[in-house]
């Protein structure tokens, strides 16, 4: 078992900023597993502590049952790829590709097969023979992540490795990377500040802000529940909407409109969430009913955002079909779906448990 586990790591920079702080993390052998945050919050710093490129500043780093914090990150059996991915500029790509293999004696005939593996799942093979000088940055890309995929290490870490890729390019690998995994069954720790990747990706996803852990878990579970206001807005394009509203004696009340809540919160202001997809035009049970205006519709293709605005003022997302035609300053009927309604504590930003009846 080669579960990698950080007990209450953090990393205090010169000149004294903390950049992870006290970080818990367990990463399960074999598992897809995906960092994502905003640029800054230490998804980097975390994963170069990982692969013993950034000296931990407190806490433990196990590796299986071995404490790796002062191992050479050369002994840690680990394959990574960094957002300035280093490769021998004086060696084709074929050359960086296969210098590790040749460095462990791989048989020459294997060293073949792989090759032409990775480089048909990377789409290299029209530059084998170039220098990394000749190739643009999303190539350069693909052959450190290719030289990574050549490796047979315990954890794959990679950071940021689509980020240069172009649209179609990032699609196609996010499909490659999660195959590759299925086929070979390593750990990957995949840092992303790009919450699709995360959620097409990921097994389990570690969402960092400002240095610490704010959730973890599977990909719909963070989806569904953030565990804070902050999980709520960083996920879901457009994401999750949040509005003011109040709590008193068993009464939520929002929008000039109010419901009866069982939440473990003291009576006073509340925030409430709701994801776009959750409320819909059209009366269904369980929905609770408010009065809107449109602001606008923005058409996507498969489907459209509402912006519409409620009897307070406060605007909201709406996930409606492609075909919508509603004109700006059009009254509706909003149902929002009371299962899914969400609350937090605007104190804390911390989600609250809560039962609404519509
Ligand atoms: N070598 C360094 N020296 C000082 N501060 C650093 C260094 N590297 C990163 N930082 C700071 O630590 C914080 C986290 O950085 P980083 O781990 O690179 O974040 P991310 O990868 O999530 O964008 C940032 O505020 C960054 O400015
Ligand atoms: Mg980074």
């Amino acid at each position: 078992m080669t579960e990698i586990r950080l007990a209450n790591v953090t990393k205090t920079y010169p000149g004294g900023q903390t950049a992870v702080d006290k970080v818990d993390l367990t990463i399960k052998d074999g598992e897809f597993f995906v960092l994502l945050g905003p640029s800054g919050c230490g998804k980097s710093t975390t994963l170069r502590m990982i692969a013993g490129l950034e000296p931990i500043s407190g806490g433990d780093l196990f590796i299986g049952d071995r404490r790796m914090n002062e191992v050479d990150p050369k002994d840690r059996d680990l394959a990574f790829v960094f957002q300035n991915y280093a490769l021998f500029p004086h060696l084709t790509v074929r050359g960086n590709l296969t210098f590790g293999m040749r460095l462990r004696g791989v048989p020459a005939e294997t060293q073949q097969s792989r090759l032409a593996e990775v480089t048909g799942m990377l789409g290299l093979g029209p530059y084998l023979e170039r220098k990394p000088g000749q190739l643009s940055g999303g190539q350069r890309q693909r052959v450190a992540l290719g030289r990574a995929l050549l490796r047979d290490p315990v954890a794959f870490l990679l950071d940021e490795p689509l980020s240069n890729l172009d649209a179609k390019l990032r699609a196609q690998m996010r499909t490659e990377l999660v195959k590759l995994h299925r086929r070979v069954g390593r750990t990957i720790i995949h840092v992303t500040h790009d919450q699709i990747e995360a959620m097409t990706m990921a097994e389990r996803i570690c969402i960092m802000n400002n240095g610490k852990v704010a959730q973890i878990g599977a990909p719909m579970e963070v989806y569904r529940n953030p565990a804070d206001t902050f999980v709520a807005t960083f996920t879901g394009s457009p994401p999750m909407n949040l509005l003011e509203g109040r709590l008193d004696n068993g009464m939520l009340t929002f929008a000039q409109t109010s419901a009866p809540v069982q939440a473990a919160a003291p009576a006073g202001p509340v925030t409430i969430g709701f994801r776009p997809e959750d409320a819909v035009l059209a009366p269904r049970p369980g929905h609770l009913p408010l009065q809107a205006t449109v602001v606008a519709v923005e058409t996507l293709g498969a489907d459209a955002i509402l912006v519409a605005s409620l009897q307070d003022g406060q605007e909201v997302n709406m996930r409606v079909g492609a075909d919508t035609s509603l004109p700006a300053g059009a009254a509706i009927s909003v149902y929002l779906d009371s299962e899914r309604l969400r609350l937090f504590d605007p104190k804390t930003t911390l989600a609250v448990p809560c039962r609404l009846a519509a």
